[in-house]
């Protein structure tokens, strides 16, 4: 494939070349049986295999204990983060809002449960621009919610919170860098960002939850059941599954997660030398550095005439999709696993000749 661009969409966003070419042959014929993966039923031997290996790659890469499920499922982030309260809510939950997405989580559990889901810290009132700081989660909480990347804001968690039941959506920068599972409840990710397709969804769950599982919980909710189901309780996402076996294989190669996210630092810091380097003309939207995500780069012009043309213009030379999210504007440059050095590089490079013919 030679005429790929430099695609910095948020998500669904852009994936390895050789993942994509490795899929694409395993979607027409699979190990030369004749048939595509997607043709073959999910309770044979050879989606079986795949399935396995996704599972133990996955463990591998991110050093999952015995202790943990490994669940890929349908639905996404957000039915996701719609069933943990249904499933594991007993007594009160504490959920940090840093964002858009962590307060579409927070919402959507008060909606169903009321004064029992308690936000314990809020950046709102300074529009998002920060994660908040100087909170302290109830330990004694059925859980904590936080969000790790918030994907619209461009800001993270540098270091995932301490607590018994810490709960975390990882969406947007899930396998960007080794994760602290062992001393995590509940992680999940929708695959569209950093993974593979929309579609699916990785949920790594501690197994000494399930007891708190009311026995009202629709099966096809209940991560009890759909973990001892294999994730196979109803038809899975068999595709998107295969995808991740092969983005499981392809991190392999690049050297697992530490060296990803050495990589990963590299690309951020090209584009943040460029915003911090510009006289003032780029302006990041995150207050805190500390807090900028290696994921989400997000940063305003001088004005939206500026901001118009200098997405039309990087479309011109090979790098699309740089929009802002509509409520902060600006720029928004997503530079997932998939994004090479030279995507970022690119980027910066056409940051710096941009602002000297425009400041
Ligand atoms: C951090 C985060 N959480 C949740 C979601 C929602 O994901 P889905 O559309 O798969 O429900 C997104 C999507 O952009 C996201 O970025």
């Amino acid at each position: 494939m030679s005429n790929r661009v430099f695609n910095f969409s948020a998500g669904p966003a852009m994936l390895p070349t050789e993942v994509l070419e490795a899929s694409a042959k395993a979607l027409i014929d699979f190990q030369g049986k004749g048939f595509g993966i997607a043709e073959c039923s999910h309770r044979g031997k050879e989606f079986d295999g795949v399935l396995d290996e996704a599972i133990d790659r996955c463990r591998k890469l991110l050093s999952i204990p015995d202790t943990h499920d490994v669940l890929f499922l349908q639905g996404g982030a957000t039915q996701l983060f719609n069933t943990i309260p249904m499933n594991f809510l007993n007594g009160t939950a504490d959920y940090v809002v840093s964002g858009e997405w962590s307060k579409k989580a927070a919402s959507a559990a008060q909606a169903a449960y009321g004064e029992k889901i308690r936000v314990i810290a809020t950046s709102e009132e300074t529009k998002f621009d920060r994660p908040p700081v100087g909170w302290k989660a109830d330990p004694g909480a059925a859980y904590l919610h936080v969000c790790s990347n918030e994907t619209v804001h461009g800001h993270r968690l540098a270091e995932w919170p301490e607590h018994p039941n810490l709960v975390v959506d990882a969406s947007s920068e899930m396998m960007s860098r080794p994760h602290p599972i062992s001393r995590s409840a509940l992680v999940y990710a929708g695959a569209q960002k950093n993974l593979g397709p929309a579609g699916v969804v990785v949920a790594i769950v501690r197994k000494d939850l399930y007891p708190r599982i009311a026995k009202s919980v629709p099966k096809i909710f209940s991560f009890q059941a759909l973990a001892e189901a294999k994730s196979c309780l109803n038809t899975p996402p068999t595709f998107g599954i295969y995808f991740l076996l092969e983005t499981f294989r392809w991190l392999e190669a690049q050297g697992g997660l530490t060296a990803i996210e050495k990589r990963n630092a590299e690309k951020a810091t090209l584009v943040y030398e460029a915003i911090d380097g510009s006289g003032g003309f780029y302006k990041g939207t995150v207050a805190d550095k500390s807090a900028r995500s290696h994921m989400n780069v997000t940063f305003l012009l001088p004005s939206e005439e500026l901001t118009d043309k200098f997405v039309k213009d990087a479309a011109k030379n090979g790098m699309v999709a740089l929009k802002g999210y509509r409520t902060v504007g600006g720029i928004r440059a997503s530079i997932y696993n998939a994004m090479p050095v030279a995507g970022a590089k690119a980027l910066s490079d056409f940051m710096g000749t941009f602002a000297k013919a425009s400041g």
